[in-house]
């Protein structure tokens, strides 16, 4: 899978979400064991959305990271797009009650006007983009001057002593538990081929100055295979 480019990529990134969809969530809380919870609040705090504030959660998926804004964050009105139906729909039936704006966008083409958004984040989507800088450009785009924009994604582990616990993690156990609990080996063998190939965190963090981000910083999780990046516009 790692060998398709460009649109084919593209098609079947979405179908395999869309064949996962619902089982996503309850794979992300046992492969992490828990853990995405926590990731998930700090990168809501780290956004540092006002009240009242607008949030874009690109790459929504099942939406856990726009109810955790609307839970930190009262008053704010936050918006979550995908490009997988499949997945929305089960975010949607999960919580009702919400009160989110479900929006289907591809990331590369966002419907929005200039600064739009006091702040945008992401939570494994970037990996999966097929033009990073033009997904990283067009949220600079909407950003409101001075608004953040944070990511979460894997990130490609460094070298050191773990790194066979950490392959034998991501290589053996994920898609065993893919198979197991999602029924669905090849998509949660797709996940450590795209994190092996994914950028290291120091080149995400200079294609976000690239696309005008200031004061980018980012920090590792979990082994050094996970980081949440941020910048300001
Ligand atoms: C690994 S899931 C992450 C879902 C959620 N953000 C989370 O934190 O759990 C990646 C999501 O990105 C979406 N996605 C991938 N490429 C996209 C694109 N170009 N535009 C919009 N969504 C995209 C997929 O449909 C999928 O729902």
């Amino acid at each position: 899978m790692v060998n398709l480019s460009g649109p084919e990529r593209e098609r079947y990134v979405q179908a395999m979400f869309g064949r996962i969809a619902s089982r996503y969530d309850l794979m992300n809380r046992l492969m992490t064991a828990g853990q995405d919870v926590r990731w998930r609040r700090e990168v809501i705090r780290r956004s540092q959305l006002p009240p009242g504030g607008g949030l874009l959660d690109l790459g929504a998926g099942t939406g856990d990271l726009a109810r955790e804004a609307r839970r930190q964050v009262p008053g704010s009105w936050v918006v979550a797009a995908d490009f997988t139906m499949e997945m929305m729909q089960v975010g949607r039936e999960r919580s009702p009650s919400a009160q989110l704006d479900w929006l289907a966008a591809d990331a590369r083409v966002l419907p929005f006007t200039d600064n739009h958004f006091d702040a945008i984040v992401s939570g494994f989507l970037l990996r999966n983009v097929i033009d990073i800088p033009q997904c990283l450009r067009e949220q600079h785009r909407i950003l409101k001057p001075g608004g953040f924009m944070v990511v979460l994604d894997t990130t490609k582990p460094p070298q050191n002593s773990l790194q066979p616990l950490v392959n034998y993690y991501l290589y053996s156990i994920i898609p065993a538990l893919g198979r197991i609990i999602a029924g669905d080996g090849e998509a949660y063998t797709y996940l450590p081929e795209t994190t092996g190939s994914f950028l290291k965190a120091e080149q995400l963090a200079e294609m976000m100055v690239l696309a005008g981000f200031q004061q980018v910083s980012f920090h590792r999780l979990m082994l050094g295979t996970i980081a949440i990046h941020w910048g300001r516009k």
